[in-house]
């Protein structure tokens, strides 16, 4: 399989002189895409720091991020805007919807700005947000804010799908639901995904599982056979 994802000596520290700490200290990754990959660590581990990475929202110290064959390194600012609004999408724990747009518009305003982007009334359809489409996200619940949230980023048929604790806020029924959403959506679309989790049950639907300590890559295993979504308990 092809990489998609190439990341060769990432680091990234925050802070200056005796306040620095070192959060990445060369992280050398590679992912085939379309794989579905559990990014796993103890709190305070750097996954965040490296998911933002690759999404482009902050810069490394050093090494270089590849994403299908673009070095997100070299590219300009504007380079970087277009990859994240082109190539990406970002779930972030606490959905980060427009509250005063409602279900549908918050996804609609995803799909303006894609080239070539899904058909919203399918996608609201396939989310199981048909129903609440012209509510506003304060009148549904957190399971459904996350699955727009997930639509906003889908919309555009992102190459590549970050999840930072998708399911961090919600109860385990919901919880299950989202990443079985995940998992179609990865498989359908053919989207390279990342999930960031705490909980190790996550990391059996994957097929790579990454995990994060003391500033190293301390797991990057192959899993042959994936538990559905569906079937995880924890
Ligand atoms: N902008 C920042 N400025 C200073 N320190 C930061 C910044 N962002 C993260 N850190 C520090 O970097 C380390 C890694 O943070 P990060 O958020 O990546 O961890 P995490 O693995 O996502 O943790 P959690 O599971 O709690 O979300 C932590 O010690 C954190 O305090
Ligand atoms: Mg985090």
């Amino acid at each position: 399989m092809d990489d998609f994802l190439r990341v060769r000596d990432l680091r990234k520290g925050y802070g200056e002189g005796g306040a620095r700490i070192e959060v990445l200290e060369g992280i050398d990754i590679d992912i085939g895409a379309g794989e579905l990959c559990a990014l796993l660590g103890p709190s305070g581990s750097g996954k965040s720091t490296f998911l933002n990475l690759v999404g482009g929202l902050e810069q490394p110290d050093g090494g270089t991020i590849e994403v299908g064959g673009t070095s997100l390194t070299e590219l300009s600012g504007r380079g970087l805007d277009e990859y994240r609004r082109d190539s990406l999408g970002f779930v972030f724990q606490f959905y980060n919807l427009v509250e005063d747009l409602t279900i549908r518009e918050n996804i609609e305003v995803c799909a303006y700005l894609a080239g070539d982007p899904l058909d919203v009334d399918d996608l609201l359809c396939s989310l199981g947000l048909w129903e609440q489409r012209d509510k506003f996200p304060a009148q549904v619940s957190g399971g459904q804010q996350q699955r727009c949230s997930i639509g906003r980023a889908l919309v555009k048929k992102p190459r590549l799908l970050l999840c930072d604790e998708p399911t961090g806020a919600l109860d385990y029924e919901t919880s299950k639901e989202i990443l079985a959403l995940i998992e179609r959506v990865c498989r359908d679309h053919g989207c390279t995904t990342i999930i960031v989790t705490h909980n190790n049950a996550i990391g059996q639907m994957a097929t790579r599982r990454l995990r994060l300590r003391e500033g190293a890559l301390v797991e990057n295993e192959v899993n042959a056979n994936p538990v559905p979504a569906s079937e995880l308990e924890w």
